[in-house]
């Protein structure tokens, strides 16, 4: 079993194609329209901390499990401590529902490719949302999204999904510094530029910290095992320490770009920083309808968009299909086929809470109710991400425990921030994460009040 696992050919690959899995919708699409929901700066000030406290901590807490155990997120938990495989469990469920709408949206994107060339018009948050509502297109786009990323995920770890990281990545991050220059220069620019970085401290309430902790771990592709199946094709000798510094900072810097990118533009143009999933795709046409050749500037960013949200995916998928390649022993092909099937038939129902099922709401203990999109969106980052990297947390603390952590990262470098890493694993991340996944449900408040 072990020899057909595959590894990464190469230390720049893995990185890559790590990064390349953090940096997607999460980032350009998801990031920017929250911070506009959730007081500007105020947002982004919450997420770098916790960015900070928790971020880099869970992501080596995950490389490392995968590294020692080198198995599927669900057999290395298992192959470390028996019994314990349901938290790898917890991860393959995630990804598979985060799958479902993740595909819807990079349809989306796929469609504003082809837009930029046919015409979008004036009325930009009318297109969008004709769009999204209707009921066939979108599900077209969202079942090619979902072929495509079958198919690098049938080819294989180093064939598919490293080549093409490898490559795309880094053109996006210069086009996306273009677009960045593009609207920070545009009249109007500066209010949005200062709602953006100018933290207003009596906007952080328990709902902006809530929304930044969810968008953490759907960023950092925290919580469900990714950087467990990841790191398990990894070699003894990585660094991954230093892997765990660097990609959160990659993935944050992006967001950031992307940040400065939309909500300048957003004052610039007049638009409402809380338009919500539209922001994206509202806003960025208005942008490219500003600069010199705008309508090709406009496909090839959302080519570039599409191949983050392509590399996200793949990594999404990835952590499903190992589970049925290492677990009930299919083949890659086989076991990539049937979970596509599946996550492409509950994309459907997402797709159609968008317009013709907008009426069919799922009641939640928060009290609210939610469409069938909504719902996998709130389920996945609010709840099971964010549980899945809490028992990561004490996975480590206390079952396998740290010392056996630091040997596994000790093996392949100094392990500099040791004493640190013990103290927020063990105490900060725990605590950290279950006040803030109870107050989500809302127990807290019936503790408190
Ligand atoms: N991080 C990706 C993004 O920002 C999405 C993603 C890929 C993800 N793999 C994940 C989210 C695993 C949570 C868990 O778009």
């Amino acid at each position: 079993m072990e020899q057909n696992r595959g590894t990464w050919s190469s230390r720049f690959g893995f990185l890559m194609a790590a990064v390349g899995s953090a940096v997607g919708l999460g980032n350009l699409w998801k990031f920017p329209y929250l911070a506009g929901e959730n007081g500007g700066g105020a947002f982004v000030l919450v997420y770098i901390v916790l960015i900070v406290l928790l971020g880099f901590t869970l992501m080596l807490a995950e490389m490392t499990i995968g590294r020692h155990a080198n198995s599927d997120a669900y057999g290395s938990y298992n192959k470390i401590k028996k019994g314990w495989g349901f938290v790898g469990g917890f991860g393959v469920l995630a990804g598979f529902l985060i799958l479902s709408y993740y595909s819807v949206v990079g349809g989306w994107v796929l469609k504003y490719i082809v837009a930029s060339f046919t015409g979008i018009g004036a009325d930009k948050s009318g297109y969008f949302s004709n769009f999204i509502s209707s009921p066939v297109e979108p599900i077209i786009y969202h079942l090619i999204f979902m072929g495509l990323t079958a198919i690098i995920v049938i080819r294989g770890i180093s064939g598919g999904i490293e080549k093409a990281a490898k490559l795309l990545m880094p053109a996006l991050f210069v086009l996306l510094v273009i677009t960045v220059l593009r609207s920070v220069t545009l009249d109007g620019a500066m209010e949005g530029i200062r709602y953006f970085i100018m933290p207003d401290f009596s906007e952080i309430t328990l709902k902006v910290v809530i929304a930044a902790l969810g968008q953490v771990f759907f960023s950092l592709s925290l919580g469900m095992g990714i950087m467990v199946t990841y790191g398990s094709y990894l070699s003894k000798d990585e660094d991954l320490e230093k892997d765990a510094f660097l990609i959160p900072s990659l993935d944050s810097l992006v967001a950031i770009l992307a940040g400065f990118a939309l909500l300048p533009a957003v004052f610039a143009f007049g638009f409402e920083p809380g338009e919500g999933p539209g922001l994206m795709f509202i806003t960025l046409p208005a942008v490219f309808e500003e600069m010199p050749l705008g309508m090709l500037f406009s496909g090839l960013f959302f080519l570039l968009v599409f191949f983050a949200a392509l590399s996200s995916s793949i990594s999404l998928m990835e952590v499903t299909v190992a589970f049925g390649i290492d677990q009930f022993k299919w083949s890659r092909k086989a076991s990539t086929i049937f979970f596509t099937t599946l996550m492409f038939v509950i994309g459907i129902g997402a797709s159609l809470s968008m317009g013709a099922w907008s009426d069919f709401l799922i009641p939640w203990i928060d009290g609210n109710s939610y469409g069938i999109f909504d719902f996998l969106d709130v389920f996945t980052s609010y709840y099971l991400l964010p549980a899945g990297g809490l028992l990561g947390a004490l996975f480590i603390g206390y079952v396998w425990g740290v010392p056996n952590a630091v040997k596994e990262i000790k093996m392949g470098s100094a392990f500099r921030t040791e004493k640190l890493w013990t103290v927020l694993i063990k105490f900060v991340v725990p605590v950290l994460v279950f006040i803030i996944l109870l107050s989500t449900t809302g127990l807290l408040d019936k503790i408190i009040g």
